[in-house]
């Protein structure tokens, strides 16, 4: 279907049938089936299997014009098969997987009907307590972006459309609070929140979702500027811009439109295309036109966009889903889970413990998190099958053997603080050679609403991990949960910690992967905070005038400050975060030496190549995150510390060296000056390449002024 074709179908199409178009009905709706039948929804939401099939059919058999449904689901980290969640899946730094993760997803949401997934989400998240970091790739821009185009690319070359979410500035909302304001400067948005949605947006993402949340006194669902401004006329965006739930009459209660027409009005004026559950479009479009109050040509425009997203899905010919796409393959897509989760865990410590010697006859596998097939699976699971869930203790006793492996929950749930299960479960890690407790937060405890204002273990776990460590037994703790915890009163109760996010269904088999031997290569998307008090807390921050020294030795929690220093630091706390972006432990020990430069100055539209020689100096086999780092040192306007620039997987064997290098465009440099152009400005740089945004060795290079 061409681009004359779509005119050629608009020009058909009465005003009820446009509005339709720009409709996206929720499920259990009034009177659906009529609906579809008299073309009055451009698609439905939550609608899977035959069901998908009935109203697909419905419309496309039975509507006057036959125009094929968009049919969304919140398809985030998996369909069927689940792989861990999104921020875990940053863990392991692999864009390539991540990519082949969203194409097994789409073949198993496609052969249940579903042709649009609203992911990825590309909302940077810095804080924690907010429920939906989950389901973010974490806090740095760059990684998010090369994950964000994995995903869209991914998902649409299996013929499910993504949708880039949630446009924009989301993740920063007050006090972690879900749906509470953001209050974000322009360049805070163009330098760090909006370059993901950029990078989609080149990468062709076909769909845009409009956000919740205030943004600095305008909502962004009712955002002109951003959406209409920034995403359609600036980027060329030429793809559909859908609503958030409600989000269009939700404007009523933000105080910015006094009712749905209005809101229906600023939505549309805006640029969002389509609105998800609320009808304002629906009920109100007609009237506005009317009354003069709303073109026409947007409302046209916004109708060419979902049919254009239509047609570019091949809906026209195959409303059912291409006869010839590659069928969903359940044991690839197991293989892939179990590698993803394996290299989405991070290893924050291991003094004794991991791996677990074959010395170890008899294993104690404790906690709520060690057989909760479902709670494993992470947040926005809808289609998940915890049938095919395999736990920490099951995959256990079938790599060490039934008579090895011994268990007890300690606790029912995460959030329990019923002790009844204390003793039995105290008595069994006595009784064996290494205990490996699995604790952290049940699915429920992030995504969508899910905030949290503790961000210590749930319920009674911390007296769990307290009383079985007091048995002397040695303790590698497993953490399952769907963001960053406070881990300092955890760490000195256990040997080693390895910090599993929700990992999805192959998470037992991963996780046995790694206590059983292979190297953990997990890397953290998120600095890890020491208190909540430091939050938000990340690592690509501004200086300060008073920069606390940055070799301070490390603070222990409630002894005061040297009261002489007048630092950008805390009285109470150390300033640093206790884990920092980039970070994770293995079984070896890696070496970097001598950083090489090409050059010592280039000029714009030049490129540095920079390396550094990586060794394996340990004995084991492993992989490692190698990461550039840059840091601008003066500007006309004041840069972050680090900025993550790239990053690569490198795999060597013990004794193995090799040099690692990276190829730095100036175009890498650029940034958002005082009149907010974009510039690449001269002076110098320092640039890292290490294992995490807090170490690695460094070296200077000057970028000269352009020759006019
Ligand atoms: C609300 C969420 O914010 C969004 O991410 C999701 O895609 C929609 N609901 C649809 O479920």
């Amino acid at each position: 279907m061409t681009e004359h074709d779509i005119e050629q179908l608009i020009s058909r199409m009465t005003l009820a049938e446009k509005l339709g178009q720009m409709t996206q009905v929720q499920p259990h709706g009034r009177d659906q089936e009529e609906r579809v039948r008299q073309g009055g929804a451009g698609s439905l939401i939550n609608v899977v299997g035959d069901d998908a099939y009935h109203y697909q059919w419905l419309a496309v058999e039975h509507s006057r014009l036959g125009i094929p449904l968009l049919l969304g689901r919140d398809v985030i980290h998996g369909f069927q098969t689940v792989f861990p969640i999104p921020l875990g899946q940053a863990a392991a730094f692999d864009p390539e997987r991540v990519r082949q993760a969203a194409a097994h997803s789409a073949r198993e949401a496609g052969a249940a009907g579903v042709n649009w997934t609203f992911s990825p989400m590309l909302d940077v998240a810095r804080d924690p307590r907010w429920g939906r970091i989950a389901e973010s790739f974490g806090e740095d821009p760059l990684l998010i972006s090369r994950l964000g185009v994995a995903m869209v690319q991914g998902y649409q070359q299996e013929g499910v459309a993504a949708c880039a979410k949630h446009f924009v500035g989301y993740g920063a909302a007050e006090g972690g609070r879900d749906y509470s304001a953001t209050d974000l400067a322009p360049r805070a948005l163009l330098d760090t929140y909006l370059p993901p949605f950029l990078a989609a947006q080149q990468a062709g993402v076909m769909t845009v979702m409009s956000a919740f949340n205030d943004l600095d006194g305008v909502p962004a669902t009712g955002h002109e500027d951003l959406i209409r401004g920034t995403l359609k006329n600036r980027w060329g965006f030429d793809g559909l811009v859908v609503s958030d739930w409600c989000s269009v009459t939700e404007m009523i209660a933000h105080g910015f439109c006094e009712d749905a027409a209005a809101a229906a009005r600023a939505g549309v004026s805006a640029g969002v295309d389509m609105e998800m559950a609320s009808t304002s479009y629906l009920d109100h479009i007609a009237g506005l036109i009317e009354q003069g109050l709303l073109d026409i040509a947007l409302v046209d425009d916004a109708v060419r966009r979902i049919l254009r997203i239509k047609a570019r899905l091949g809906l026209f010919q195959h409303p059912y889903g291409d006869p010839g796409r590659t069928q969903p393959q359940r044991p690839v897509a197991t293989q892939l889970a179990r590698s993803l989760a394996r290299d989405s865990c991070v290893l924050l410590k291991n003094e004794q413990g991991l791996p677990l010697g074959e010395h170890a006859r008899r294993v104690a596998v404790i906690g709520p998190m060690a057989d909760a097939p479902g709670e494993q699976l992470g947040c926005w699971v809808f289609d998940g099958e915890r049938q095919h869930s395999q736990t920490v203790f099951a995959a256990l006793q079938e790599r060490l053997g039934a008579q090895r492996v011994v268990h007890a929950r300690g606790l029912e749930h995460c959030r329990s603080h019923d002790l009844d299960g204390l003793e039995a479960a105290v008595a069994l890690a006595r009784s064996a050679e290494v205990v490996v407790l699995c604790l952290g937060e049940d699915a429920g405890l992030s995504g969508e609403a899910h905030c949290r204002a503790h961000l210590d273990l749930p319920g009674a776990q911390q007296t769990l991990l307290e009383a079985v460590a007091a048995t002397g037994v040695p303790v590698v703790l497993v953490i399952m949960a769907g963001r960053p915890l406070v881990l300092g009163p955890v760490l000195p109760h256990a040997q080693a910690v390895l910090y599993a996010w929700h990992p999805g269904s192959q998470g037992g088999p991963a996780i046995v992967d790694l206590l059983c031997g292979e190297s953990p290569s997990g890397r953290l998307p998120v600095s890890f905070p020491r208190s909540v008090g430091q939050i938000p807390i990340f690592y690509n921050h501004k200086n300060t005038g008073r920069p606390p020294h940055p070799d301070a030795p490390s603070i222990p929690s409630g002894t005061p400050l040297d009261p002489s220093g007048f630092f950008a630091a805390y009285l109470d706390e150390d300033h640093r975060p206790l884990f920092p972006f980039g970070f994770g432990l293995g079984y070896t020990r890696f070496e970097y030496r001598d950083l090489q430069l090409s050059a010592s100055q280039l000029t714009p539209g030049g490129t540095l190549c920079a390396s550094v020689l990586l060794s394996n100096a340990g004995h084991r086999s492993a992989t490692e995150v190698v990461q550039l780092y840059v840091r601008d040192l003066v500007g006309s306007v004041t840069r972050p510390v680090r900025e993550l620039k790239d990053f690569q997987r490198i795999s060597l064997q013990p004794g193995e060296s090799q040099r690692v290098s990276f190829e730095l465009h100036t175009d890498a440099l650029r940034f958002h000056d005082r009149h907010l152009r974009q510039v690449c400005e001269s002076g110098r740089f320092e640039l890292w390449i290490g294992p995490d945004s807090a170490s690695g060795p460094s070296a200077v290079f000057e970028l000269m002024a352009s020759q006019a």
